[in-house]
């Protein structure tokens, strides 16, 4: 049950002459509330385990277990519900030890209904802007958590429209060439098995899989009879086929995009041994999700056929990653490519784009 749904608060009161029970429930009933008595601390706490209070009144001396007892039973079982002991003459040192105890109030016999009520509203209001402030809290957290949940959700619809639109870009750029035709397809999907065989988290999986489809968007803004030229390229073409990955960069930048997605598309064709384009980075330097991506990358242009050279089969692309491990690639990455080609019969989807001759 919701505490704070229920406008009627209910006392418990405890003593054991039936009188003063009576007394106080009839004047707190006219004044609103609802009150349960008990005649000793034993029926309170039994009580206690079915109904939810918002004030206990007992006496100091019941019979069995005191009002301390009581009190210390509460603090034991962390029951937040604050108490009002009721004392007679004398009982100052117990009183003490009460307040000690964490004992919200206490009231000497015999005493002045008026008094009494001020003390008990007091801590009635008290305890329910307490619960008010729990609920509060309880509600303000799960409206971040559900906002929260909803802003993912949103960022990530937006980021898959973004995709979709930039997949069309890229299709559309690919498929006017039919050397190149679904690169970045195969990019994607070969990246992501080999990230998840290295146990890469969601998170990075997520960049790879954005940061592959897009790693040669660049391309867009390369001329495109160089693009598709039939034939070897000169060395002016080739240079001007190299700024794609700054090309790409400079295409993305307005975006914001996470820097590492960016990462990879500006570092994808820089190699191991710090021979590659655009910087010459080396090694760890070169950004490892970009690391990945190059060997991807070039295992599909080898077994894509070029205009510009003959087409190698799959067996003969491993060959030759294999045979430029630590000088083109990252030896790990590279390694852990090969085996997932040899080993894992999911991987051999990856020959599924291709007959059996390599080939389209
Ligand atoms: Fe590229």
């Amino acid at each position: 049950m919701n505490i704070i749904d229920n406008k009627i608060d209910t006392i418990l009161v405890i003593d054991d002459e039936k009188d003063i029970r009576t007394a106080i429930k009839d004047y707190l009933e006219l004044r609103g509330y609802r009150v349960i008595t008990a005649k000793d601390a034993i029926e309170a706490t039994k009580l206690l385990d079915r109904e939810v209070f918002s004030l206990i009144i007992s006496d100091i001396c019941l019979q069995g277990m005191s009002g301390l007892d009581l009190l210390h039973l509460i603090k034991e079982k962390e029951i937040d519900i604050p108490l009002i002991l009721m004392t007679g003459y004398g009982d100052m040192e117990k009183v003490m030890d009460a307040f000690k105890n964490g004992a919200y109030d206490f009231i000497t016999k015999p005493f002045d209904m008026n008094e009494m009520f001020i003390s008990v509203k007091n801590a009635v209001d008290k305890q329910r802007l307490k619960w008010e402030n729990i609920q509060y809290r309880l509600h303000l957290e799960e409206m971040v958590k559900k906002r929260t949940t909803q802003l993912k959700i949103a960022y990530k619809n937006l980021e898959d429209m973004f995709l979709g639109t930039v997949r069309i870009v890229i299709n559309t750029l690919e498929a006017s060439d039919r050397y190149t035709k679904g690169h970045s397809e195969r990019v994607r999907q070969y990246s992501i098995k080999l990230a998840k065989k290295l146990g890469l988290t969601s998170q990075e999986i997520r960049n790879l899989e954005i940061g592959s489809i897009l790693h040669d968007i660049g391309k867009i803004g390369i001329d495109k009879t160089i693009l598709h030229k039939n034939g070897p390229l000169n060395n002016d073409e080739y240079a001007i086929i190299k700024t794609h990955p700054s090309v790409g960069k400079h295409i993305l930048e307005p975006i914001e995009f996470d820097e590492k997605i960016i990462n990879i598309i500006y570092q994808h064709h820089e190699r191991y041994d710090g021979q590659g384009y655009p910087s010459g980075l080396k090694r760890d330097d070169i950004f490892f999700l970009a690391r990945l991506v190059t060997v991807v990358d070039a295992f599909d242009a080898m077994m894509s056929t070029r205009p510009y050279r003959n087409q190698l089969l799959a067996e003969k692309a491993i060959i030759e990653i294999d045979k430029n491990l630590g000088t083109q690639f990252d030896p790990e990455i590279g390694k852990n490519f090969i085996k997932l080609f040899n080993t894992d019969h999911s991987t051999m989807d990856i020959l599924k784009h291709y007959n059996k001759d390599g080939k389209f």
